[in-house]
């Protein structure tokens, strides 16, 4: 017969059984918190931009202050047309289908006021200018055309069109605290410092994959507003992307654009990729198909053209493909040595 367990003995195992689920529960604390606090590993965390001078950082002035006369009204349809272009001008705009559905905003993020998202705090201040790449002085109104004819993949919007007034009225307000010819820091995007390799396409698809696709698709589509038009993540390439003219063509201005911006989330003293990771997916993406447009007219002096404009003719003897990837220092080096000569 098996001895009956006495009271004592079970008061005893039930002492046990207590103290063994504790012990496990205070194990599994141990390794949750661990898991959660832990700070992330190094790669996660790549140099920030520009640190330490980010008192002297230039600021969008107060919207609050607009009032409700008509000159405030034209400025606050400016913004508008920035942040939610596609619904004016895109495919099914209400004012005209000129363009890819796109908003400039995509590009020139929070209305074109962030640091290092490509803000329009220098507009102002420094239109007209002379740009190389058309060999001419241009207005206001022409780069504004110039980014809805390549970044929109559009047609332009005729000078007087009340959608020309109120964007240039937003960029006049945006830099009423900037003075004449001044850049301000923040202004534009980030350039970052040229690799000594070319950038890899083949990588920087391994990395397109694991830090892009959940939002932008995997073939670059984006994906389109639920129920409305427009894009809820816009496209990366292929037919409703910006063309072959545009500034995110150039390797550095993609680059500098997704180091400070890209994934969504990162900011310029916040940023998530290395700047390699950043030339890699830059040369990725644009390794991919998306429209053209006839650059014939570009850069009528072609020793003016940027190392990394990707299209010959090229007064220096380097390839396009050199001039797509890289690398381009020894392109820069030589362009340097010239001038020196001249
Ligand atoms: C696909 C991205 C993209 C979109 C969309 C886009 N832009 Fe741009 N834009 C750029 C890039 C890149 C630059 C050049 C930045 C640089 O080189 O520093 C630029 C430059 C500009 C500039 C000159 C800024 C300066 O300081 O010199 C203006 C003005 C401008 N864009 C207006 C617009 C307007 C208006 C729209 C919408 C109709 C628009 N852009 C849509 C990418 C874009
Ligand atoms: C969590 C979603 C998300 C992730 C992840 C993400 N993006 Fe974006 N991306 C966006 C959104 C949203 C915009 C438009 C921002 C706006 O309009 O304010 C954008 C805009 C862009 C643009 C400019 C507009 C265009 O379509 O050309 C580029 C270029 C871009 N992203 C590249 C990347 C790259 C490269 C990665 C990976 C390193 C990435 N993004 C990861 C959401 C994301």
């Amino acid at each position: 017969m098996e001895p009956l367990q006495s009271p004592a003995n079970k008061i005893f195992s039930l002492v046990r059984l207590t103290l063994l689920v504790s012990v496990v529960v205070l194990l599994s604390c141990f390794v949750l918190s661990w898991l959660v606090l832990s700070p992330p590993a190094p790669s996660q965390s790549p140099t920030p931009i520009v640190e330490q001078k980010k008192d002297s950082l230039w600021h969008a002035p107060d919207l609050s202050l607009l009032d409700q006369s008509d000159s405030a009204e034209l400025i606050r349809y400016g913004r508008s047309l920035i942040e939610k272009t596609s619904a004016y001008l895109g495919p099914e705009g209400s004012v005209g289908a000129l363009s890819n559905g796109m908003n400039c905003q995509n590009c020139h993020l929070d209305a074109g006021t962030r640091p290092f998202g490509n803000n329009y705090s220098a507009v102002a201040s420094t239109y007209p200018k002379f740009r190389a790449r058309s060999g001419s002085i241009e207005t206001m109104e022409k780069r504004v055309n110039d980014c809805i004819e390549r970044s929109l993949n559009g047609k332009p919007l005729s000078n007087e069109s009340r959608e020309m007034k109120a964007i240039l009225a937003w960029f006049r307000w945006l830099g009423s605290n900037v003075e004449k010819d001044v850049s301000p820091l923040g202004s534009g995007l980030v350039s970052l410092p040229f690799l000594d390799r070319a950038a890899s396409p083949e990588n920087g698809k391994i990395l397109y994959a694991q830090k892009c696709t959940v939002c932008h698709g995997r073939e670059g589509q984006g994906q389109r507003m639920p129920g409305g038009p427009g894009w809820f993540y816009p496209p990366l390439w292929g037919e409703h992307s910006y063309n072959t003219g545009a500034g995110l063509y150039r390797l550095s201005r993609f680059a500098g654009y997704i180091k400070a911006n890209m994934p969504l989330g990162s900011t310029f003293d916040r940023p998530q990729l290395s700047d390699e990771e950043a030339w890699d997916i830059a040369a990725f993406v644009n390794s991919q198909p998306r429209p053209t447009k006839d650059l014939s007219a570009d850069w009528p002096d072609i020793s003016k053209k940027p190392v990394d404009h990707p299209f010959g003719p090229f007064s220096d003897g380097f390839t396009e493909a050199q001039h797509k990837f890289g690398p381009f220092k020894p392109i820069q080096e030589k362009i340097k040595q010239r001038s020196k000569k001249a």
